[in-house]
């Protein structure tokens, strides 16, 4: 369906996924601007760059927000499968990009968003970052830190009601998609194309309302337990 007048941001907009959010977003008649760590400068673990990324953005009003950056391998180095392997730096990295920098992105973002309607700040998460969910183990930094990120977004969903009572803040879960992140660990058990992903991920968001707000959702639109 294409909907006239709809703004929106991707952040991340370098990725595999995000490069293909962005590209629906368009194909459905938003007004989109990318914004990434390559083309832009744009890096979440330095918040001096997002202050001033937010800052060239300032008059825009959004109704749509998507953060979609995120790491898996850090600095070479693949996820723990075991605490024998268990390393406080890279872990500590994992936060930074993870759980800090979605964390500044809400900070600084989030009141670009419209108020006057309905407006979404989504952030891909995972579902292995469910706690619930977790029957497996392994990859803890990750894990963590997409833990730690659906924290933060549910506190960012309710302290932003105040002010935004049209907005909904949601976690998004893509599925298994190829891209640099995920290809190596995959096992070709892919759920989707980016392309796909990028129009599940669409039709997920064009479906939360101000009533969704707070929620964990898997690219089909079911909710994801904590
Ligand atoms: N692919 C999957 O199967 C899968 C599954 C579950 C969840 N996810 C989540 O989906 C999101 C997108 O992943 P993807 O598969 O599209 O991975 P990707 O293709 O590797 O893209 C990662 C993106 O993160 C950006 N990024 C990394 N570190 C950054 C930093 N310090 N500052 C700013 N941007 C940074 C990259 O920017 P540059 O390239 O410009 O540096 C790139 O745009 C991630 O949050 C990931 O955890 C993916």
């Amino acid at each position: 369906m294409k909907t006239a007048n709809r703004t929106g941001l991707v952040i991340g907009a370098s990725g595999g996924i995000g490069s293909a959010i962005e590209a629906e977003m368009r194909r459905r008649g938003f007004e989109v601007d990318g914004l990434s760590r390559s083309a832009n400068g744009l890096d979440l673990a330095d918040e001096a760059s997002v202050i001033e990324a937010a800052r060239s953005l300032s008059d825009a009003r959004y109704d749509r927000i998507v953060v979609s950056t995120g790491v898996l391998t850090v600095r070479g180095t693949p996820p723990e499968t075991s605490f024998r392997r268990l390393d406080p730096e890279i872990m500590a990295r994992s936060f930074a990009v993870n759980t800090v920098g979605p964390a500044l992105a809400i900070k600084h973002f989030a009141p670009l968003l419209r108020r006057d309607r309905l407006a979404v700040f989504a952030v891909l998460s995972a579902r292995v970052g469910s706690i619930g969910d977790n029957r497996l183990g392994g990859w803890m930094s990750y894990r963590a830190s997409k833990a730690a990120l659906n924290q933060v977004l549910r506190c960012a969903s309710i302290e932003f009601a105040r002010k935004f009572p049209e907005a909904c803040f949601a976690a998004v879960h893509p599925g298994t998609i190829p891209s640099e992140l995920s290809t190596p660990y995959a096992r070709d058990r892919f759920t989707a194309t980016p392309t796909e992903a990028g129009r599940q991920l669409n039709d997920v968001m064009d479906g939360l309302s101000a009533a969704d707000n707070g929620g964990f959702f898997a690219y089909d639109g079911s909710v994801i337990e904590w």
